[in-house]
């Protein structure tokens, strides 16, 4: 199984790709979750990238590619991957497409997970996050189990700063004009498949298995 998940921020595409690496052993790929680590870490990438992030601007296409390449050469993808957040332009769908053929594979799917604009402004402002594991909750709809902790490692839970609501307009924004032009992309290619994903986290997981069950065996 070879698969991106492609949509705008906070249509679901972390909670699922979680889910789906784990009921069919994939490994998931997260640019957000990688570039994040890095940021914690303190690293030359993370000093780069935490500007743009902050402002909810993309990091430059050469980090992040650098970044993807990387993991891809990770012998754990050799049984499959989901690729959440990456690509996110047109130039990295191109990349991506160059990283794979040399390796003679290809790109099974790539998934559009569609929400509103509302109830995406909703997950993203009541999101809240673990700065240790990136395990994500929601004031509503995934309320963890103690009030602000982590009820996977403990850790106490924090609102991401580019979930502020300015930053939040920025990222849809930059969403409209670098990164929706990949669904196009990826329609003339026949790859795309639009997932309806404005339901609760089980029933969108149902539509997912059902768009990705073609791809579970080799
Ligand atoms: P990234 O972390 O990838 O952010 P994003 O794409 O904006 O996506 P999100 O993580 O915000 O949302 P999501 O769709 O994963 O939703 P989630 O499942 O968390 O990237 C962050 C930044 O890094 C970027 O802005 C950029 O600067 C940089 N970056 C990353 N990749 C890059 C790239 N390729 N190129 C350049 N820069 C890059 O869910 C959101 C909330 O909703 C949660 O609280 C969750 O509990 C809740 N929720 C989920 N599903 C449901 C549901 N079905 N019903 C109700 N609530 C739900």
């Amino acid at each position: 199984m070879r698969v991106v998940f492609l949509g705008a921020p906070g249509v679901g595409k972390g909670t699922q790709a979680e889910r789906i690496a784990v009921q069919y052993r994939v490994a998931k790929i997260s640019t957000g979750d990688l570039l994040r680590e890095a940021v914690r870490m303190r690293t030359a990438l993370g000093l780069e990238a935490k500007s743009f992030m902050d402002q909810g601007k993309l990091v430059p296409d050469a980090v992040v590619i650098g970044l993807v390449q990387e993991k891809l050469a990770d012998l754990s993808c050799a049984a499959g991957f989901v690729l959440d957040g990456f690509p996110r332009t047109v130039s990295q769908a191109e990349e991506l497409g160059k990283a794979l053929a040399s390796k003679a594979m290809a790109l099974d799917r790539v998934v559009n997970f569609q929400v509103s604009r509302e109830d995406v402004v909703r997950r993203l402002s009541g999101r809240r996050s673990c700065p240790k594991c990136q395990a994500t909750f929601h004031v509503d709809f995934a309320k963890p189990k103690a009030d602000g902790v982590c009820d996977r490692c403990g850790e106490s839970l924090v609102q991401r700063s580019d979930d502020q609501r300015g930053a939040i307009e920025t990222r849809l924004k930059v969403y409209d004009e670098q990164t929706a032009p990949l669904v196009r992309y990826y329609d003339d290619r026949k790859l795309l498949s639009p997932v309806d994903a404005s339901g609760a986290v089980d029933v969108v997981f149902q539509h997912l298995s059902q768009v990705l069950a073609p791809y579970q065996m080799r």
